[in-house]
């Protein structure tokens, strides 16, 4: 594999160089300068967005304590685990009490992975929060950076629903890719538990709530890039198949002492998650498969060169026609929904930390990933995971295997 990539690398001349934050310096190469951009000329005009040169080096995941699992669910909606099991391949989800925050996910999921990259809070310079949920609906990333310590970066929140950390990975990675950020914590978290409506069978069965964040660094010269290809897309016309819409009602604006309405305007609140399932799955099944391979054409690796693939965990249904479509085996696949059901922007860093901790995604190993949903929006990139391993007790590893297969 490592060959195969090295070879399509000076196949496209491109080359690793180190760039310094915020000024090219004085030791570079100029002819090292000329051969990357006419490298990145020569992919452009294929169409193919190649190598980013930042590294996934950590990661950490929570999710609520409260847990109700399928049987509990039936006793409040018309439903049965019978149905959800076969259906959707979830047996239970965690939702946040009263009390509890998203942030509060985001920061636990963002510390923990800090303590796996063995990476400091003040080294990062940028974190991203790719939630449609958050606490504060101005933002929670800067909220997050301060609770974690991140005391020199800047913070944004990203929105696109379940693509948003394949998005967020996707933009902190060409921040780190110019050298302009050197470390960066990208968080995936949502809670849609506020979002639903629990008496709508048709959606409440389906989420859950959690964080999931990775570390990112910039690959040094010596390194090779992380990110190895990725693709990202959407379609505004697929929105009305799943949405979470503004809808208040109006408020007068009245001059009391006259007696007239000066204005009208209307309240902030939302209609709850409104879904065309057997759209979205359509949407889904054709749409990742597409997004997947060009992100591996991207990568210039072959479909037998993925070690892992990790989808978003909206339904077992799908993720098995994915990998089916690609011809990736179901031993090579990640899925943690039958615990958390779809926690949104949450499932691919849960996922990723729950396969990493329990010895499954090793180092130098190649996941595939990719999001879809609302927006609609979808996207996948191809990483190789470069973080610490971790000791598995004896035995995990196996049966972890053998309930996966
Ligand atoms: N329990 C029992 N019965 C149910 C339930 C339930 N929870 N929900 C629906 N049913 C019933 C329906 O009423 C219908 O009954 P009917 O035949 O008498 O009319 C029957 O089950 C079949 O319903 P379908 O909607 O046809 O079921 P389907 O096989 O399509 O599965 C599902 C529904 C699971 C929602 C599927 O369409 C799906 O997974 N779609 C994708 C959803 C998704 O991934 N959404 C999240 C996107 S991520 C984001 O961006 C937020």
């Amino acid at each position: 594999m490592a060959v195969a990539l090295f070879t399509l690398f000076a196949a496209v001349g491109w080359s690793p160089s180190p760039l310094h934050r915020r000024s090219v310096p004085t030791h570079v190469d100029p002819s090292t300068l000329v051969l990357r951009r006419g490298a990145s000329a020569v992919m452009h005009e294929r169409g193919i967005r190649g190598a980013l040169r930042a590294r996934l080096v950590g990661v950490g995941s929570a999710a609520p304590e409260q847990r109700v699992d399928n049987h509990q669910l039936a006793r409040v909606v018309d439903t049965s685990d019978d149905w959800i099991v076969q259906r959707t391949g979830i047996s239970a989800r965690h939702l946040l009490a009263p009390g509890e925050g998203l942030a509060d996910l985001g920061i636990a999921a963002a510390t923990k992975a800090l303590q796996h990259a063995q990476v400091e809070a003040e080294e990062v310079e940028l974190v991203i929060l790719a939630s449609s949920s958050p606490d504060d609906m101005f933002g929670d990333a800067a909220h997050i950076a301060k609770e974690v310590g991140c005391k020199n970066a800047a913070a944004f929140d990203l929105t696109a629903a379940c693509s948003g950390f394949m998005f967020a990975v996707a933009t902190a990675a060409q921040f780190l890719h110019t050298g302009h950020h050197r470390t960066a914590l990208v968080v995936g978290a949502d809670a849609l538990s506020r979002w639903v409506d629990w008496s709508d069978r048709n959606t409440c069965v389906l989420f859950g709530d959690g964080a999931g964040a990775v570390v990112m660094k910039t690959a040094e010269a010596h390194q090779r890039p992380g990110v190895l290809g990725y693709e990202m897309r959407s379609d505004g016309a697929g929105r009305k198949n799943l949405n979470l819409g503004y809808q208040g009602p109006s408020v007068h604006l009245t001059d009391e002492a006259e007696g007239e309405v000066v204005a009208e305007v209307t309240k902030g609140e939302y209609q709850p998650i409104g879904m065309n399932g057997k759209k979205v799955y359509q949407f889904a099944t054709s749409k990742a498969p597409q997004v997947l391979r060009e992100a591996i054409d991207a990568a210039g690796v072959k479909v037998e060169d993925i070690d892992w693939l990790l989808l978003h965990q909206a339904n077992i249904r799908i993720i098995e026609i994915v990998a089916e479509k690609l011809g990736i085996p179901m031993s090579k696949v990640l899925t943690n929904l039958e615990e958390h059901g779809n926690t949104s922007a949450g499932t691919i860093p849960l996922c990723l930390d729950d396969a990493v901790k329990q010895g499954r995604v090793r180092n130098g190993d190649v996941v595939a990933m990719a999001g879809f949903g609302a927006g609609l929006s979808w996207g996948a990139a191809v990483v190789r995971w470069e973080g610490p391993e971790v000791e598995v007790e004896s035995g995990q590893e196996v049966e972890e295997a053998v309930a996966v297969d």
